[in-house]
């Protein structure tokens, strides 16, 4: 996958491209990261990128000609465009899982100021949002997708490192434990220890089902269950009402 990073703060992710997975990922050749400088783009003098909002208010706005010179520039017939903005569709791990194995190529706009111009909405396929906040850029959103994106990239990690993770088939992890054993006298639970792979399997289960239902009962409400997380999940709920 490539991914076309637009922002008017390409230092912001240095730091960024050079750690853990995403380091690997590259150097490995599994994803393509481009930082482009909008300011690169502008034919105002300076490098200047904004303008006061028509109508008047508070603020200033980013300009559209830039954006729509580089979009046009880094466009192929396989891109997906996406504009980084708190009035988007809310990113989750549904759409990361997605985009992971279908999308070859992404472009992400960072905004900053009050934002941009409206036009750009028409070089755009999809609005996303990180989450119902403001954050004063782009940049961070850019980052939160780019990383677990390229997480699930086939290849990038172990797929069975990913697979039980929190989000990836709409419950939360298990709790996991490592060593020492005892600390404090705090232990790890004995079936952990026990090496019965089924009995590890439905403790497990019996757990990320019991943190689902404590933590994120809405997340309980979405998810089709089998015949056995059904049955665990109504036991849970006998043994929580009668605490
Ligand atoms: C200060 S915000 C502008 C918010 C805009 N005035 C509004 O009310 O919708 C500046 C930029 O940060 C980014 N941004 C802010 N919140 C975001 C969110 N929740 N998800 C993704 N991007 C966000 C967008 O790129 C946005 O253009």
């Amino acid at each position: 996958m490539t991914i076309d990073i637009i922002t008017i703060f390409p230092n912001f992710f240095d730091q960024f491209l050079s750690t853990s997975k995403i380091k690997h990922a590259i150097m490995d050749g599994q994803v393509v990261i481009n930082i482009h400088d909008l300011r690169d783009y502008t034919v105002l003098k300076g490098g200047k990128i904004d303008d006061t909002p028509y109508g008047g208010g508070a603020g200033m706005l980013m300009i559209y000609p830039p954006f729509e010179t580089l979009i046009k520039k880094l466009k192929t017939d396989e891109t997906y465009t996406i504009l980084l903005s708190p009035q988007g569709t809310v990113y989750n791990q549904v759409l990361a899982t997605k985009w992971s194995k279908e999308i070859k190529h992404m472009i992400l706009i960072c905004g900053h100021y009050e934002g941009i111009d409206e036009r750009i909405l028409t070089l755009v396929d999809e609005e996303v949002s990180i989450g119902d906040y403001v954050l004063t850029g782009g940049e961070i959103a850019a980052m939160v997708i780019t990383d677990s994106l390229t997480r699930l990239i086939p290849g990038v990690i172990n797929e069975a490192s990913y697979s039980e993770d929190s989000h990836q088939q709409g419950l939360l992890k298990y709790p996991q434990y490592t060593k020492p054993e005892i600390y404090n006298g705090l232990a790890v639970p004995e079936v952990l220890k026990s090496g019965h792979h089924e009995k590890i399997r439905v403790w497990r289960l019996t757990e990320s089902l019991k943190k689902t239902l404590i933590k994120r009962p809405d997340m309980i409400d979405k998810k089709v269950l089998n015949k056995e997380e059904a049955k665990i999940l109504a036991n849970l709920k006998k043994e929580i009402e009668t605490k």
